[in-house]
């Protein structure tokens, strides 16, 4: 997605892009007769709109389905090309929204508070799905000036978060006959529709720099560009930051930072408690929201929520400044309600704290920090628990220098998400289990999410140290059908399992789907001779190759990373 293409379309609106995609391939459609225009208005000609959307659809993995969507735009002579792409993603809202209030009346006429509760989580789940999708048809509409790339990105970025939102919304719920009304209810048509919304949105940025498209833009909009981007290659800093933003988060350390609000639990700051200090967060707030969390041991349920954007939370140390909960699956919470931490505005930074749910092996599924904030960052963290223990969930994600322990799946979530230099420790669990350090959820292959492991060290902990090789531990299992992780330039303890990855189940489920890589670790875990022979299974050898899974290209990283304040490497070291 980086390559040439990039500079030729840079400062291209989306809406030119697909004006001239549509206009392309109508004109290849009629053997280069075309009269086609950049600013990309089809022709009144019925057949060649249909053809135009016939070729839009060719790449979807439900042509019908797309073919039904973008047809009522074909047929209808005023359109604009824009238009596509709003109802490829306006469509997918009315299915989701249908399967809100499915869920809503499903919910009605249970009494089982389980399956209510399940219920009620699929509503919160598909309204984030919903919110995602208004946001990304009001991106299509917009004048923002952003390139093309940027706009790829974040689109494909929230089309893959409602995908996630509809698997985490059926995997919640246990009883089969409610599950598959749910399916049948609109979830199924749903991510086939933002499958599609997906494979359109990226193919047309294939077929763009294949073609080599030159675009005459406003050259007043390429001056104020080519200002905007010199400012993002020169300081690394989004659009959005303030310059007050960039001056505070240039400086690294939090002793130069004065924050908006201190938490101190023996009551010599401002609050005693976190979420105190999250609910003074002013409305309507522009810029960061600075917290100091003092040392402490907070034991409360915290979530940033959506409204609550670009916080910068703070401790004394991963060991000083700690979150802690014990909610569990067994303790009848879903996964993804048993969280002590949950950050879902977006741009929250986390540095010098620790995040714990201390539910024990028993408690199985038990989370202590879950992230569904897009540019989320973690630096000098703490993340303790045993099963599930770190919930990357969805978006894009970064995480330096910070200690991961756990057991089953414990670094789980369809998140794209980066982890550099960090220390991942593998538990003893309880004696009939086999620890897995990750679990990728990419359910289809259109999301451009995964997980990428970078010049981490994952090791045993003491108490694992004497079973290590009795109690199995693997680098991961694919959670979903293209579950999408890369370990790389890592060491590796002997205690990994010569095999590397551990089937999900019985039947080769995602086998051969899945894209599972490793790329020049060291250590004697790393011997890759005895690994799975599985189709999805591979070993990197080429540094180009493994070079799309670093922070710059797979993070978008050059537009975000600076303006955490933790070091990153947008690349290789060398
Ligand atoms: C569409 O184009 C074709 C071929 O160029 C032409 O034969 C046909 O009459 C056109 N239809 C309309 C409705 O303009
Ligand atoms: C045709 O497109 C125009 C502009 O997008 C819209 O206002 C109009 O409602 C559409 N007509 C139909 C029949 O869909
Ligand atoms: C409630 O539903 C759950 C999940 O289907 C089931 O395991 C449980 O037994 C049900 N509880 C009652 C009281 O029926
Ligand atoms: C799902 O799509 C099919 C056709 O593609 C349609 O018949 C069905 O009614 C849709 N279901 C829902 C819940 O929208
Ligand atoms: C979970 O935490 C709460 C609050 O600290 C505590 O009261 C409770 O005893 C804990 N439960 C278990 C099983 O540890």
């Amino acid at each position: 997605m980086m390559g040439k293409g990039k500079a030729i379309v840079a400062g291209v609106s989306l809406i030119l892009v697909v004006g001239v995609v549509v206009g392309v391939v109508a004109g290849i459609s009629r053997s280069g007769k075309s009269t086609n225009d950049a600013s990309g208005n089809i022709d009144n000609n019925l057949s060649t709109g249909m053809k135009a959307v016939k070729t839009i659809c060719e790449p979807t993995d439900y042509k019908d389905v797309c073919m039904r969507t973008l047809g009522t735009v074909a047929n209808n002579g005023t359109a604009n090309p824009k238009d596509f792409i709003k109802v490829a993603v306006s469509s997918t809202m009315d299915v989701v929204k249908t399967a809100m209030e499915k869920a809503t009346t499903l919910s009605k006429n249970i009494d089982n508070s389980t399956q209510k509760n399940a219920l009620a989580d699929c509503n919160e789940l598909l309204q984030y799905a919903v919110d995602d999708l208004q946001e990304s048809i009001s991106m299509v509409g917009d004048n923002e000036l952003k390139t093309v790339n940027e706009r790829v990105a974040d689109l494909t970025n929230w089309l893959s978060a409602v995908v996630a939102y509809q698997q985490t919304c059926l995997d919640g719920i246990s009883h089969p006959e409610l599950k598959s009304a749910m399916e049948n209810g609109g979830i199924i048509n749903a991510t086939e529709l933002t499958s599609n919304a997906l494979a359109i949105v990226t193919e047309i940025a294939n077929i763009l720099s294949a073609f080599n498209i030159p675009i005459d833009i406003n050259p007043k909009s390429r001056r104020l560009l080519e200002e905007e981007t010199t400012a993002l290659d020169g300081e690394g800093f989004p659009t959005w930051f303030s310059a007050a933003d960039r001056k505070l988060l240039a400086a690294r350390g939090g002793a130069q930072m004065r924050p908006n609000a201190v938490v101190a639990k023996d009551g010599s700051g401002q609050y005693k408690t976190i979420t105190a200090a999250l609910n003074a967060y002013p409305k309507n707030n522009k810029g960061r929201y600075v917290i100091y969390v003092k040392a402490g041991i907070y034991d409360e349920y915290i979530t940033v929520t959506k409204d609550q954007a670009n916080v910068f939370m703070y401790g004394d140390g991963p060991r000083k400044s700690i979150v802690t909960g014990n909610k569990s699956n067994k303790g009848g919470f879903g996964t993804f309600k048993t969280a002590s931490f949950s950050a879902i505005g977006k741009g929250f930074i986390a540095r010098g704290m620790g995040f714990r749910n201390t539910a024990g092996p028993e408690g199985h599924q038990a989370v202590a920090l879950r992230v569904q904030s897009d540019f989320a960052a973690f630096y000098n963290c703490r993340m303790d628990g045993y099963q599930d223990t770190l919930y990357v969930q969805t978006y894009r994600q970064f995480y330096r220098n910070c200690v991961v322990s756990g057991t089953v799946d414990f670094i789980f979530g369809d998140s794209t998400t980066v982890m550099q230099n960090c220390l991942i420790i593998a538990r003893k669990p309880m004696d009939n289990q086999q620890n897995t350090v990750t679990a990728h959820g990419r359910a289809i292959k259109r999301e451009t999410t995964g997980l990428v492991i970078q010049n981490s060290r994952i090791v045993p902990e003491q108490k694992l140290f004497p079973v290590r090789f009795k109690i199995p531990t693997f680098l991961g299992r694919p959670w979903k059908e293209y579950a999408r992780t890369v370990i790389m330039e890592s060491t590796l303890g002997d205690f990994i399992q010569p095999a590397g990855w551990m089937p999900w189940d019985t039947t080769g489920f995602a086998q051969s789907t899945c894209y599972y890589a490793e790329y020049a670790n060291r250590g004697p875990g790393a011997r890759t001779n005895r690994r799975v022979r599985w189709k999805g299974v591979h070993v990197i050898t080429d540094r180009r190759e493994a070079a799309q899974f670093t922070a710059g290209p797979f993070l978008s990283g050059h537009l975000w990373l600076r303006a955490t304040g933790a070091p990153f490497l947008l690349g290789f070291k060398r």
